[in-house]
């Protein structure tokens, strides 16, 4: 017999500062504890549904940081309490983010709540944050994120059905009804879904043969804690026969460990000296809620986010998907390099280049301009999904490199040799070294952009200054800090196929980062004369 329960509303009244920024709304955790300060922003966020709010179907889960229980709990009553008709919760609240985007298209679900502050680190003393993804399966665009924050400035009660609670640990329905209509929560696998869609698109037997074959390849894989452990234990573990010693730091846990869950060279460091031992072929790191990947060949060789994104784009044939789908088209953030878009000029595919944030390769997709697209900041995605996905990267990779019988250095390097390196560093923050090299202006603008299908325009993206040989240094204001401003400076110069391909990538930009920091007068108006980091 469902449980029967009574819908109330609470009174509340706005709280300043719920305005969403590059990925959903990412605060100090001791500011989400503060009274209502959930609440409120999950009642403006259903509110922002209108019509499609009563009968929805939701997808609710998060990366297992501090406060994703105590808060799935809480978001399952208030979605109760508004009329939603079904809510699915990841066991335990866990889900990835791909894996959110994945539950939301295969389940036509109306949207999906993810608890998550990416890559910045968890627990009572940092941070969290809550994402909206809509039923595309993408990230809420500005026009839904606008009406959110409009919301949270008008609140004036919140809505909630007391009781409507579950063991999140038992996989199962649970039927309610609120106010005499029924009300179901799901506790579902949190990679099932996920794993379905991973096998439709990889050739899993040619990979396990390829990993477990003995003459293939050693996987190091670490999640950093965050939420892909499970995720790498189902698939890289148990379907692709990794050792289960070779997948590290596979428990999600409240505070990561003690450590930043985010993938680059400084923070996954435990990754790239394990690699730097020569024992294993391909090293894998992935953030938080699992969309952002990290990418390391033998011996720690680093492949940079845009690089990772240019070597995929040349060898999509080596993934049966895109021999089912053919390939649309390709796209970057506009402070990622220009790598990609040299392979689409070969390929006679057009690349589209957008503003930072994965929300605006959404409509691009569901147009079916592009198939493959990817972010300088560790991210990296395909149509398969409206988010970009850490493990369906690490399986990319798998897949080029099960077919050219390669290694991740002889891959990228081949292509450097036929395509020309990008040289690419991104630095919040500066050092004046070096120097010596002129650059002579192109151009230079406040990047703006037009979206081509739905023709909105989000302006004010980043300061471009373009060299006439193609260099290009940008400045943009991060937008995923929970508080205080960082300012990144990404720095790219372009060497063609013949020239000096495997220089030092410090050496070869130092001159254009001195340019860089004096044009823009950094350590004089920041007085920070070091990055924090640099990947
Ligand atoms: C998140 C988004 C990415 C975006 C990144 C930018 O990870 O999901 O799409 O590239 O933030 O972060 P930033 O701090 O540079 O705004
Ligand atoms: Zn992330």
């Amino acid at each position: 017999m469902a449980q029967s329960l009574k819908s109330e509303s609470i009174k509340t009244s706005p709280i300043d500062g719920q305005k969403a920024g590059t990925s959903g709304l990412r605060k100090p955790t001791k500011v989400f504890t503060s009274e209502n300060y959930l609440e409120n922003f999950i009642q403006a966020t259903l509110s922002a549904l209108g019509d499609s709010l009563v009968g929805s179907k939701l997808v609710l889960g998060g990366d297992g940081r501090y406060f994703c229980d105590v808060a799935a709990g809480r978001i399952v009553e208030i979605c109760a309490g508004n009329g939603v008709s079904e809510v699915f919760v990841g066991q335990n609240g866990i889900l990835s983010t791909p894996s959110v985007s994945c539950v939301i298209r295969k389940r036509q679900l109306t949207g999906g709540i993810v608890l998550t502050a990416s890559h910045n680190p968890g627990g009572p003393d940092n941070d969290f944050g809550v994402k909206f993804n809509v039923a595309n399966g993408g990230p809420a665009p500005e026009s839904f994120t606008d009406k959110i924050y409009a919301n949270t400035r008008s609140i004036a009660e919140y809505r909630v059905a007391k009781g409507a609670s579950v063991d999140l640990s038992k996989l199962g329905r649970t039927e309610f009804t609120v106010d005499g209509k029924p009300f179901v929560v799901e506790v579902i696998d949190s990679v099932a879904d996920y794993e379905e869609l991973m096998s439709s698109i990889f050739d899993f037997d040619r990979l396990r043969e390829f990993i477990a074959g003995g003459t293939g390849c050693s996987v190091l894989a670490n999640p950093l804690h965050g939420v892909m452990g499970p995720y790498v234990k189902r698939l890289l573990c148990q379907r692709l026969g990794v050792s289960e010693s070779q997948a590290v730091n596979c428990v999600p846990l409240p505070d990561f460990g003690g450590g930043h869950p985010d993938p680059n060279l400084t923070y996954a460091a435990e990754l790239v000296n394990a690699m730097r031992s020569g024992s294993y072929d391909l090293g894998l790191a992935f953030d938080g809620d699992g969309d952002r990947n990290m990418i390391l060949g033998k011996s720690g060789f680093f492949v940079t986010p845009c690089d990772s994104l240019a070597v995929l784009a040349a060898n999509l044939e080596c993934i049966p998907y895109f021999k089912r789908t053919g390939v649309n088209g390709f796209a970057r953030s506009m402070p990622t390099s220009g790598a990609v878009d040299l392979v689409a000029k070969r390929l006679g595919l057009k690349c589209y280049e957008v503003p930072t944030g994965w929300k605006f390769f959404g409509n691009l997709m569901d147009a079916k301009l592009i198939s493959l697209c990817g972010e300088e900041s560790f991210g990296t995605g395909s149509d398969h999904i409206r988010e970009k996905d850490g493990l369906w990267a690490a399986l990319a990779w798998l897949s080029v490199l099960a077919d050219k019988r390669a290694s991740v250095e002889d891959i990228v390097k081949a292509h450097w040799a036929e395509f020309g390196r990008n040289f690419y560093t991104s630095l919040p923050g500066v050092t004046l070294t070096g120097g010596g090299r002129s650059y002579t202006v192109a151009s230079a603008d406040n990047f703006s952009y037009k979206d081509p299908v739905d023709a909105s325009v989000t302006s004010n993206q980043g300061v471009r200054v373009v060299f006439s040989d193609g260099s290009r240094i940008i400045y943009r204001l991060s937008g995923t800090g929970s508080s205080g401003a960082t300012i990144r400076v990404y720095i790219e110069q372009y060497e063609a196929a013949g020239g000096n391909v495997l220089a030092d990538p410090a050496e070869t930009l130092r001159p254009l980062v001195e340019v860089a920091l004096s044009l823009s007068r950094m350590a004089e108006l920041t007085g920070r004369d070091a990055p924090t980091v640099i990947t």
